[in-house]
């Protein structure tokens, strides 16, 4: 992939769910009750929270993402007959209780130390995200909580991104946005910021618009990117 049309970024801004916290944690919390049933829990209430989440924007609701959460949980509870008692419950509360990737903090700081600007910025609700960042003990270490709250739809409007450049006074090109999810990369570099994906599962690239600035495997190789790409600037 090319990594020529790279200008040092001022800030790095990131996705959460799924890029600095396990979103796979939640379901962890009840893998030994539902058996081989987690995985595809796992697996069918991210895709079906995602599908909703793009669907919503498309009907022009109100992008409220803890609703969407549930909505897909309790689709994907009944899909796959999950009827045990609390399950529900324990899921919901674990989704604000999730654990970061074990390379986030240090990457966080390491990233703070060469002088970067850092924030976040997701479909979460402001509640979801100061919760779940501050139980993770991430929170202190962002200058800005941006949620698609502020914009009233879901990522990946351009508005979300556009969001980011107005809460931060950056330009575009200032931006280095990371997410593991592959659709929210394209739509940040559609949008026109410096776009990496962090393809944590070696998935096979999507054919979306919007040309990504590079892939990396996790967050730590965000930092050999930069100094990669820095050395060349
Ligand atoms: C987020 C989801 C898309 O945090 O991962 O915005």
């Amino acid at each position: 992939m090319p990594e020529t049309r790279h200008s040092a970024p001022i800030a790095c801004v990131f996705d959460v769910y799924g890029t600095l916290l396990d979103v796979s944690g939640a379901v962890r919390q009840v893998r030994a009750r539902l058996g081989e049933r987690a995985e595809r829990l796992d697996e069918l209430w991210r895709r079906k929270q995602l599908e909703y989440s793009w669907l919503i924007s498309l009907m022009q609701r109100p992008a409220d993402f803890d609703a969407v959460t549930r909505a897909a949980l309790d689709h994907a509870l009944a899909a796959l007959g999950i009827r045990e008692p609390d399950v529900r419950e324990t899921l919901l509360a674990a989704y604000l209780d999730l654990p970061p990737f074990a390379e986030v903090p240090g990457v966080l700081e390491a990233l703070r130390e060469r002088g970067l600007r850092l924030a976040v910025l997701s479909n979460g609700t402001r509640r979801m995200l100061e919760r779940a960042l501050d139980r993770a003990g991430l929170l202190d270490r962002f200058e800005a909580v941006v949620s698609v709250e502020e914009v009233g739809v879901f990522k990946p409007a351009p508005e979300v991104y556009a969001r980011a450049c107005a809460r931060l006074g950056l330009g575009r090109g200032a931006i280095l946005f990371l997410s593991a999810n592959a659709w929210d990369a394209h739509g940040a570099a559609s949008f026109g910021l410096q776009s990496l994906w962090i393809n944590r599962r070696g998935l096979v690239p999507e054919r979306l618009p919007g040309e990504l600035a590079g892939e990396v495997r996790d967050l730590a190789g965000v930092l050999a990117w930069l100094e990669r790409t820095s050395a060349g600037a």
